[in-house]
């Protein structure tokens, strides 16, 4: 099973396994990470679930919708790393994905 790689907001990181087809936000949340508000459930509606993704990954994400950009400049923590956790479902390549929960906004 794919693996994520989490850094929380206190600088703890934890290995967490990762169903295929789960989205990352449903990962933090299911491994009993409770930083990631996730209000509106994953419909990319809500920018709770903002992480700044390792770089060596960018290439290997899915691409940013226009939906999540635009909810993302709302956020004050954004920079070339962010995504929404909920858009980003883990695959095969994705295992050993690292992420860092963003800071609350
Ligand atoms: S959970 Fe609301 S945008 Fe991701």
């Amino acid at each position: 099973m794919p693996q994520l790689i989490v850094t929380t907001r206190e600088g703890e990181t934890r290995t967490l396994e990762a169903a295929t087809g789960l989205s990352v936000m449903e990962v933090i949340r299911d491994g009993g990470v409770d930083e990631l508000l996730a209000l509106c459930g994953g419909v990319c509606s809500c920018a709770t679930c903002h992480v700044h993704v390792d770089p060596e990954f960018a290439g290997k994400l899915p691409p940013m919708s226009e939906d999540e950009n635009d909810l993302l400049d709302g956020a004050s923590d954004r920079d070339a790393r962010s995504r929404l956790s909920c858009q980003i479902r883990m695959n095969d390549g994705l295992s050993g994905l690292r992420v860092t929960i963003a800071q609350a906004d």
